[in-house]
């Protein structure tokens, strides 16, 4: 079982040739909307594996609610501890461009509420837990604290870095960051070590945890305090990144949560994150089991 507390969102997607520079006007091709959130596309993630997912968030009493939901349902999500909250779902106003890099806006809205009555609401006990930086960040600690005290594995995606997190990482079981988020944490943790790969191996063998920091087209790199090694990626030439990050994410809890060694889940997540890069948008791309090559 694996419970992700965590953000939901209605992303408001535009594609363009080039991403505009601040004050440009371009103008778009094409617009969808398509639910999204980084907790709620890893718990999408996590079930189109084949893991049994249960998603804790807020949705707005809002038109946008009930699109944001609508993936997560039809992929067998259980969704009985979302709250609806007295303000807007959660939205990201999202920017691609041809080459497929993007930049994202996001209006936190009812994903600002989700607070420690949710985590108490529940009821950790045991299987996974998998957290972001979409939520106050007070709730994430909650919930590492009640991870630990309930021996519920926890993995932190430290997505979207914040500042006032670095203190989060040693609470987790595993810490999922991009190389950007690896290397601002490493500062603020003031990790040592000549390179990232050092920085790696100092914060895993300081804080016994495990820390994987995927590295686009290069794949991915993993420390832990016994090993570390590298995972490929699987080479494809990416329409739209994303939900690339939540993919790999929601793959990695499954694999584990379903008995996987962590090299073999990190496989796994990385083939499923490159195939998310083929399909627009985040939720609506992110592939399932049976679409994995084997
Ligand atoms: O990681 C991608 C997600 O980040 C999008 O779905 C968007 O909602 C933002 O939260
Ligand atoms: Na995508």
């Amino acid at each position: 079982m694996i419970t992700i507390i965590g953000s939901i969102n209605l992303d408001l997607i535009a594609r363009t040739a080039q991403l505009p520079k601040p004050g440009e006007t371009v103008s778009g091709s094409d617009f969808q909307t398509a639910p999204g959130g980084k907790g709620a596309n890893q718990a999408l993630a996590a079930a189109r594996a084949g893991a049994e997912v249960r998603m804790v968030g807020a949705v707005g009493n809002d038109a946008f609610a009930a699109e944001a939901l609508a993936l997560l349902a039809q992929g067998g999500v259980d969704l009985a501890r979302v709250r609806k909250a007295d303000v807007a779902t959660g939205i990201a106003l999202i920017t691609v461009e041809t080459s497929g890099e993007n930049v994202i806006v996001v209006v936190p809205g009812a994903n600002g509420t989700v607070s420690k009555s949710d985590v108490e609401a529940a009821g950790l006990a045991g299987g996974h837990l998998l957290l972001q930086h979409e939520i106050p960040l007070e709730t994430v600690r909650t919930a590492l604290a009640a991870a630990r005290a309930s021996g519920t594995i926890s993995i932190l995606n430290i997505a979207p870095w914040r500042d006032e997190a670095a203190d989060l990482l040693p609470l987790a079981d595993i810490v999922i960051a991009n190389e950007t988020e690896f290397d601002l944490a490493a500062e603020r943790l003031k990790l040592e070590g000549s390179d990232r790969d050092e920085r790696m191996a100092d914060f895993a063998g300081k804080t016994g945890r495990a820390v994987i920091v995927t590295l686009g087209a290069e794949g991915l790199r993993v420390a832990t305090p016994q090993t570390r090694f590298t995972v490929a990626a699987y080479p494809v030439t990416p329409v739209d990144t994303t939900g690339a990050g939540d993919t790999f994410c929601g793959y990695l809890a499954a694999g584990l949560d379903m008995g996987l060694g962590l090299k073999d889940a990190c496989n796994r997540a990385a083939t499923a994150a490159s195939l998310a890069c083929l399909k627009q948008g985040a939720q609506p791309a992110i592939p399932f089991a049976d679409e994995l090559p084997v």
